[in-house]
């Protein structure tokens, strides 16, 4: 009787053991804000709406190709990768592991370890080389911090117009086209490494060669018996700052004139006038603007005078 009733209260608790183990293990979900800070050490959190007791935290870190390099088991959301080699690309991947022994998914990081406070991250060189009217930048850093800086900071600066542009690259060289001629720049580039951190701005100045203008424009045309008056438009100054010293207007064979231009800023509407026509007669006109560089595209125009003036 008392060994009958002890098999059944060790069958119930056995049963009542079973039922237990049958409960499912808490499967966490994935940590958050993963990040590496200037210190080495490696963040992140559980959010606050994890259903699962956090026992402890897997943490690999695998190179670009993926061979995962280390393998971490830690308790608090943190680690110090002191040991790390510097700026070089590691994927940190960080799963929470439950006290039911069950490891959630992971999240991922990309990062470039940075570089440490000594390194030199000036340029070892800038140079600007001319390809026609476009530069071509070329820069680099010393050898062993190359591979730190995750981008460069172009900085295009046209000292006449004071006007700055910003260009990013992760290549060590930019062709840089669209300058305009005549026009005097700085160019800077910086080494850009971590979020805050960047290197000094390495500059070299460079004056745009000189280039021919575009054809003249007709803001106006007015023919009469013997004369015909015209306004000119001449390339704009911040297309084109090369100084213009004339404009011709080639009639041949009935004439060719020169009119010698006093450049200016605002290179407004030129009116000239052209005399000693006969009425009723077609010219055909070659129009050529001469500036620093010689002489525009023409620009190739039909006159008609009228039969009085
Ligand atoms: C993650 O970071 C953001 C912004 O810093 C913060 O608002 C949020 O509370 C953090 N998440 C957790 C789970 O702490
Ligand atoms: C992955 O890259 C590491 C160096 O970053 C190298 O030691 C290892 O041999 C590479 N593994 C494969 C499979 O390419
Ligand atoms: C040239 O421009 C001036 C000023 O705008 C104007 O008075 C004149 O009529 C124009 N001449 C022609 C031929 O269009
Ligand atoms: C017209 O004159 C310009 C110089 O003013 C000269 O370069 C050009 O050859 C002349 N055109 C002709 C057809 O002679």
């Amino acid at each position: 009787m008392t060994s009958s009733f002890r098999t059944v209260f060790v069958l119930a608790l056995f049963i009542c053991a079973i039922h237990q183990s049958k409960q499912e293990p808490c499967e966490p979900g994935m940590i958050t804000n993963l990040t590496l800070n200037d210190n080495y050490i490696l963040t992140w959190q559980t959010p606050a709406d994890e259903k699962c007791e956090i026992q402890s935290y897997l943490v690999y870190i695998s190179t670009v190709n993926g061979t995962v390099h280390y393998t971490y088991n830690v308790a608090l959301p943190r680690l110090s990768i002191h040991t790390l080699p510097v700026c070089q690309g590691y994927t940190f991947r960080v799963h929470q592991v439950s006290t039911d022994s069950v490891t959630g998914l992971g999240w991922s990081l990309y990062m470039i370890t940075p570089p440490p406070s000594d390194a030199s991250l000036a340029l070892d060189y800038l140079t600007l080389t001319e390809e026609d009217r476009d530069i071509r930048l070329q820069w680099s850093l010393e050898d062993q911090w190359v591979a730190c800086a995750r981008r460069y900071r172009v900085l295009i600066y046209n000292e006449d117009a004071d006007e700055i542009t910003d260009l990013y690259t992760i290549s060590n060289t930019l062709l840089i086209n669209n300058l305009v001629p005549c026009a005097h720049y700085t160019l800077g580039v910086t080494a850009i490494f971590t979020l805050i951190e960047e290197g000094p701005t390495t500059t070299v100045e460079h004056t745009v060669v000189d280039a021919v203008t575009a054809a003249p424009g007709v803001a106006g045309v007015r023919p009469e018996g013997t004369r015909v008056n015209f306004n000119w438009t001449l390339d704009a100054y911040n297309s084109n700052r090369c100084p213009i010293y004339s404009l011709v207007i080639d009639g041949s064979p009935y004439f060719n004139v020169s009119y010698d231009i006093q450049d200016q800023e605002n290179r407004t509407p030129l009116p000239l006038t052209i005399t000693g026509l006969s009425p009723n007669s077609l010219y055909i006109l070659r129009v050529n603007t001469i500036n620093s560089a010689g002489s525009s595209p023409p620009l190739q125009m039909a006159i008609q005078t009228s039969a009085s003036d």
